[in-house]
């Protein structure tokens, strides 16, 4: 175990893993059952194109969620995009900045201007009294995050909602398995987007679904993401391609029948690394809220270089050197990439906790293939970095001046 600065690697000590630690490892589930799954489609012959695997998941998603519909799509940026275009949201949307690309591409893809909006710092989602303020006669909805798995504040969202009459979806990537008020995500506003793209740790390789209980939106995403076919040779409207495949039906069947395991697993974790980090001034592990159900999929850190003496940046270059990849999500935040950075320049000032926090976050390796003893591993380097980080910042200075 490392305990000091001359050990780490960053320096010229052994990387603590000879393989990369990914952030997200899919977790596989029981290959036996998969393998045999994957047997008979090719039997059957049928690959994709509403299949009975495809539609055994979306009924064992919709019972397991308690909502009417699930529509399973090909990935999450689609579904948001269908989902986004099934509910005739126009003009402007109310997002976070604070999430992956992915949330303010699907709006912009179809030339609807993503608002920005601040998050609550203590939950990392939209700060609902920031969101009332934002509306304008030109929106037309807001679109929440459940980042992290953590609920956004559903209740003040769907309040405003009604009030102003917009539509209220949200993108619930991170939150497959996790509760509000006791009742799962995808139970809420007009409908929820799930992602279960292979580094979630429920994953169907790529893949996503709408989920909702309007019977009418159903339809029309159904209709949608099948190119508007009602039936053989007729188009009522206008749709694309969003259809799941089977192979990526039968990997979510299996998953699902793990899917306890894979959340206990997360939990074991996520308490080893909240064990393991305690006390270290200035590291704040983002708390799940552990009176509702959750996935604890994201370890997430907030390094407050006031109180660490060390940047978050610097110390994720340590952990790189070890073969530990941490990742900086979502930094810089959607507003500082492209095309939106050039579109709102001024966007930055009225996102002053979205800027604080992207400064800070830092995720860390779990999942299935993370185990109890690398995580003390890990914890065990950033320790000896924060407790050295005179001495780490000096060398990485001479390092550059060198350079
Ligand atoms: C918050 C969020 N929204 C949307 C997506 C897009 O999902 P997908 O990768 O399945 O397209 C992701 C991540 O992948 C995400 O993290």
């Amino acid at each position: 175990m490392k305990s000091s600065v001359e050990d780490l690697a960053i320096f010229g000590g052994v990387p603590a893993f000879n393989e990369k630690l990914h952030v997200g490892r899919p977790n596989i589930g029981n290959r036996e059952r998969l393998l045999k799954r994957i047997n008979q489609l090719l039997d059957s012959k049928w690959l994709t194109n509403g299949g009975p695997f495809e539609q055994e998941f979306e009924q064992r998603v919709a019972t397991y969620l308690g909502v009417r519909h699930c529509i399973s799509i090909c990935s999450g940026t689609v579904a948001l995009e269908i989902a986004i275009r099934a509910s005739g949201l126009k003009g402007e949307v109310i997002v976070p900045s604070f999430t992956f690309i992915a949330t303010a591409h699907a709006l912009q893809w179809q030339e609807i201007t993503p608002v920005f909006c601040d998050i609550d710092p203590r939950t990392h989602t939209l700060d609902p009294v920031k969101v009332e303020r934002m509306i304008t006669p030109r929106t037309t909805g807001i679109v929440g995050v459940h980042l992290w798995g953590r609920s956004c504040e559903i209740k003040a969202l769907t309040d405003i909602a009604n009030r102003h009459r917009l539509k209220l979806l949200f993108d619930a990537a991170h939150a497959f398995g996790c509760s509000y008020e006791g009742r799962l995500i995808g139970n809420f506003g007009d409908a929820e987007v799930f992602s279960f793209h292979a580094t979630k740790f429920f994953n169907t390789f790529e893949g996503g679904a709408i989920v909702t209980n309007d019977d009418a939106l159903a339809s029309a995403v159904r209709l949608m993401r099948n190119f508007g076919f009602s039936g053989y040779d007729k188009v009522i409207s206008i749709g694309t391609n969003g259809k799941m495949n089977e192979i990526s039906a039968a990997m979510g069947l299996t998953g699902l029948e793990s899917l306890e395991d894979f959340i206990a697993v997360n939990y074991r974790n996520y308490k080893c690394y909240q064990h393991e980090l305690a006390d270290l001034p200035g590291v704040r592990l983002f708390p799940h809220d552990e009176t509702e159900r959750g996935n604890y999929q994201y370890i997430t850190l907030e390094i407050d270089e006031s109180l660490t003496q060390l940047s978050r940046d610097r110390l994720m270059q340590v952990l790189w050197a070890e073969n530990i990849l941490a990742r900086r999500y979502f930094y810089p935040g959607c507003h500082r990439m492209e095309p939106y950075r050039s579109s709102s320049s001024h966007a930055a000032q009225s996102l002053p906790e979205t800027e604080k926090v992207a400064e800070r976050v830092l995720c860390l390796p779990t999942g299935m293939s993370v185990t109890s003893t690398d995580i003390a591993v890990i914890c065990r380097i950033i320790r000896a970095a924060l407790q050295g980080s005179e001495a780490v910042n000096r060398r990485l200075e001479n390092r550059a001046a060198r350079a």
